[in-house]
């Protein structure tokens, strides 16, 4: 007998009264994967409960930021001593010089932060200072990474081979996009092109150096380090947008994995423990351009929150603390081997790093979004629904990674790959 999912469906349909599309954010829509979003309850640890009382081992995680799991003992203590002394001062405050001088010591890279209250923001505050230091206009980004929904930053490639980005979404004019230029992953010569038709008008690169919104696309260390002396040669910046890789597959992130020291990064999800949290900070010399020392123009009523310190806070030092990093990587890699060993007759690739994994249901392993195959997004949907049934909680969508949280057992990650194999195999 089916799952009973009559709850979610009554909300769903009460909420698309009053919220434009039922939601606050669209993926969550399940539009992706066919049927009706879930409305949850609660979560504890590694599971999510519905309001009709399903429960669901959930490989979601808020998106990456639980990387603890759901309402997690320290995390609940921070918030409830944080919040006695109050919600929000718009003052300065302790906690935040706490939590940056956390994040320096994880990311010895980063000189200088700022925190503002979500990615997207981390990222156009990153994207505003390249352009004031190198007094330059245009921006490299890749296809398929994603850098939040700022206008600029919402472009596709468009046609031929030195390209301007063309807007991806409605509301953008393509005056916006006109400085953004967008290049395949993996492709140096697509770069070097664009050094070559703009050689003194690149503020920088931007690239999620673990790309992880378009599936994940695991790069080459040495296209990484390509695009580090490329920029450097060329006077333009080198930003690692780092809102899902950062404090996840290294407590340095890519820039510790694949030892590159960008000039500046990005952050978001994990460094706020679960609350609303973005962060940028790199090199000092650039970092000080911001108001009020210099002329670049940045400020958040919430900025630097105070029970948002405190819970991304008491998540890294529980990371620290407990080798969580290491002990997160091991299980996701006895996981994934079982998974992979699951499913070895079937067309399905398992590309994984850190706690991070993504499965692709086609068998050639991919590092560019042009590659990514066109029938996975409906076989997907086979697999997600059948997961719910299961028990096993998805992203609703095939090119979102599944997040691996240390309230994940060894025991419910083993019967989680033998349930997701026996569903593979079937579809
Ligand atoms: C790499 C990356 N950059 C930026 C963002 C935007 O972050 P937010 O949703 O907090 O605005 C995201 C969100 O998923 C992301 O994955």
């Amino acid at each position: 007998m089916g799952r009973n999912f009559s709850k979610s469906r009554a909300l769903f349909q009460r909420a698309i009264k009053s919220l434009s599309g039922g939601v606050n954010s669209p993926v969550r829509a399940f539009k992706a994967v066919g049927g009706s979003p879930l409305y949850i309850e609660r979560g504890e640890g590694a599971y999510l409960f519905d309001v009709d009382g399903n429960r669901y081992l959930d490989f979601c995680g808020s998106w990456g930021p639980l990387i603890l799991g759901h309402a997690h003992p320290v995390v609940l203590e921070a918030i409830q001593k944080a919040s006695e002394r109050g919600a929000s001062f718009g003052a300065v405050h302790e906690g935040e010089i706490l939590l940056a001088e956390k994040v320096k010591k994880l990311c010895p890279h980063l000189e200088l932060l700022r925190f503002v209250s979500s990615g997207t923001e981390a990222v156009m505050s990153a994207i505003r200072l390249a352009r004031a230091f190198t007094k330059r206009n245009k921006i490299v980004k890749f296809s398929g990474c994603y850098h939040g929904h700022s206008d600029y930053l919402l472009a596709s490639a468009g046609s031929g081979l030195v390209t301007f980005g063309i807007p991806a979404s409605a509301g953008v004019p393509e005056d916006f996009t006109r400085h953004t230029l967008v290049a395949p992953l993996d492709d140096e010569q697509a770069v070097r092109d664009f050094f070559r038709k703009f050689p003194d008008d690149i503020a920088a690169i931007i690239i999620e150096p673990v790309p992880a919104n378009d599936g994940l696309l695991l790069q080459r260390r040495g296209f990484l380090q390509f695009l580090r002396e490329i920029t450097a040669v060329n006077g333009s910046l080198l930003v690692f947008d780092e809102v899902i890789s950062g404090f996840r597959v290294r407590p340095g992130g890519a820039a510790e994995y694949y030892d590159i020291k960008p000039d500046l990064a990005t952050y978001g999800k994990i460094i706020g423990g679960g609350l609303p949290v973005g962060a940028f900070g790199g090199r000092a010399d650039i970092m000080q351009l911001l108001a009020p020392l210099g002329p670049v123009y940045q400020a958040g009523t919430l900025s630097g929150n105070p029970l948002a310190m405190a819970t991304g806070l008491a998540t890294l030092e529980y990371l620290e603390r407990t080798d969580g990093w290491s002990n997160l990587e091991s299980t996701t890699g006895a996981f994934v081997k079982l998974l992979n060993d699951e499913t070895s007759d079937c067309a399905v690739n398992i590309p994984s790093l850190g706690s991070l994994f993504w499965i692709n249901l086609q068998k050639e392993p991919v590092r560019r979004a042009e590659d990514i195959s066109k029938d996975n997004a409906e076989r997907y949907k086979g697999l997600f629904s059948r997961a719910l049934e299961a028990g096993i909680y998805l992203a609703p969508s095939a090119y979102e990674v599944g997040f691996i949280s240390t309230a994940h057992s060894r025991e419910d990650l083993k019967s989680a790959a033998r349930s997701l194999g026996e569903i593979i195999r079937s579809l």
